[in-house]
């Protein structure tokens, strides 16, 4: 034999592909939504699998698809986009077993793949590629594995096929809750669900399940047993952790898994030099980013692809979604979407940042404000009661409060344009389009709808008239001119 047949033989045997299944109908959900398409941190159940998947740089990842497949295979589709991976899908047009789905996974290979195939499935949110690689590595060990499953001990086995293993520990089969007997139901070590399988064996066995059992399905665990009969080696390997392989059925194992996931991402972020006051009530999705000295006050929920600069505080009470925050700035009960926060500024409390509110290095949201599609610039303020949308405000300059950017006429959204230093008064109007120059002023009760040069004052409405006596003569007996009566008696 050559080096290089020697090579090649080596490079052939340790081919890894990934099947995951996920053409199941999960009925537990009672869901019009797919079940590997509900989320866990922010991310679908099958975009973890896929994650995990993906993490171990298999030469091929199979989705086997069927219950919804459309919209299943268009999220795989998204999926392979954002990882950068191929991820070729299998349609298992009857949902006959987790046997049956494994065949489909295996007709979408190359007819001749050797090497390892690891299955798993998309309902397990905590599974990852440290994980899998550890199922890969166990499998490989020489003499190499017919079949590994990846097992633990569940605290609540209900639902799990039982690991039945014989006295010398060597694993038997897998029987499912629903065709355990009394004695196998006692046995706390579960399956996974998460194999790998010599290919070779896989392909000669799946033709041989048979659907005998309370369920009359093809099960995959069934491959044990018939792998068994050919001397094959089987590996039962039992992770310590049982969160990392649990699975989620129903919405009640949902929120359970949900909730250990957000702990172990409060966990890493403290690790990091995060200070979270609350983890309880702090919620953190998968794909968060929170820098060192920054601290999260109790209620907060960051999501999406948020990122919290260094020394930043956030909360009580707030939801920044897809937000960045930059250093050293103060967010405070406040609501965000799609907002890029500058470095030192300060929001809230009660502000609702809208897509597009991009506030310049140390500017200043106040209480309910506003701000939708607008640039506030440095140390610019919209201290108080304001609406700021499609517009662009200079640097350092001050909007009084209770002042509305009026940029919808009914038909079009148009922009609003203030300068630097500026300073407009309180209840001042912007009808949009208009232009505000540097260093300008607008009275108190402004109604802007022309543009003001650099400098001016703009001031709107006449001079105040007052019609004396008007509510004594035209409101007699009230309160109001009852009291009126008394002030002018009295003086
Ligand atoms: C399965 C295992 C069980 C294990 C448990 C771990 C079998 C027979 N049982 O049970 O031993 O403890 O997982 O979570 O394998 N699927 C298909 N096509 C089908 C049926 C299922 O693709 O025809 C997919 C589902 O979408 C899901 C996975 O296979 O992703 C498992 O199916 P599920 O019905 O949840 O199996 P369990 O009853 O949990
Ligand atoms: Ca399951």
């Amino acid at each position: 034999m050559t080096t290089t047949q020697t090579d090649h033989e080596q490079a052939a045997r340790t081919q890894t592909a990934v099947i995951v299944l996920a053409a199941g109908s999960g009925t537990r959900m009672k869901s019009a939504t797919p079940k590997m398409l509900h989320r866990v941190c922010g991310r679908t159940m099958l975009g973890h699998a896929l994650h995990a998947a993906a993490g171990i740089q298999p030469d091929s990842i199979v989705v086997v698809v069927g219950h919804q497949r459309e919209q299943v295979r268009s999220a795989v589709e998204d999926l392979a986009v954002d990882l950068g991976v191929p991820v070729t899908t299998a349609v298992q047009e009857e949902q006959n077993g987790t046997g049956g789905a494994v065949a489909s996974g295996m007709a979408a290979l190359p007819a001749d793949f050797s090497g390892t195939i690891l299955v798993t499935t998309s309902d397990i949110p905590l599974l990852d590629a440290h994980t899998l690689r550890e199922v890969v590595t166990r499998h490989d060990i020489r003499p190499r594995a017919a079949v590994t499953v990846l097992t633990s001990t569940a605290p609540d086995p209900t639902g799990y096929g039982r690991i039945v293993r014989n006295d010398d520990g060597e694993v038997l089969s897998i029987v499912e809750h629903k065709d355990a007997s009394h004695d196998e139901l006692a046995i706390d070590e579960v399956n996974s669900g998460i194999y790998g399988f010599d290919a070779q064996v896989l392909r000669d066995k799946l033709g041989k399940l048979s659907t005998d059992n309370s369920q009359g399905e093809l099960y995959l665990t069934g491959i044990i047993q018939l792998a068994r009969q050919d001397n094959g080696l089987i590996r039962g390997h039992r992770i310590e952790d049982p969160d990392l392989v649990a699975g989620v059925n129903d919405r009640v194992q949902l929120a359970a898994l949900a909730g250990e996931m957000n702990r172990r991402l409060c966990e890493t972020a403290m690790r990091e030099g995060a200070t979270i006051v609350d983890p309880g009530s702090t919620w953190v999705d998968v794909d968060v980013k929170i820098g060192r000295d920054v601290t999260i006050l109790p209620g907060t929920h960051l999501t999406g692809s948020t990122v919290i600069g260094d020394t930043a505080t956030i909360g009580p009470d707030t939801t920044l979604q897809d937000t960045t925050v930059g250093e050293g700035a103060t967010v405070v009960r406040t609501h965000a979407v799609g907002a890029s926060i500058g470095a030192r500024a300060q929001v809230g409390p009660f502000a609702y940042l809208r897509p597009q509110a991009d506030l310049g290095e140390g500017s200043k949201i106040g209480t309910f404000v506003e701000v939708k599609k607008s640039r506030v610039g440095a140390h610019s303020k919209v201290p108080h009661l304001t609406y700021v949308g499609d517009a662009q405000i200079g640097d350092h300059t001050n909007i009084g409060a209770s002042s509305v950017f009026v940029n919808y006429d009914g038909v079009n959204k148009n922009r609003t344009v203030i300068g630097d230093h500026c300073r407009t008064g309180s209840d001042t109007m912007f009808i949009a389009p208009v232009t505000v120059g540097d260093g300008a002023y607008s009275g108190a009760g402004t109604v802007i709808k022309d543009d003001v040069p650099p400098g001016a004052l703009a001031v709107s409405g006449g001079r105040q008239r007052n019609i004396d006596d008007w509510v004594i003569q035209n409101r007699p007996d009230t309160g109001s001119a009852e009291a009126a009566l008394r002030a002018r008696n009295d003086s």
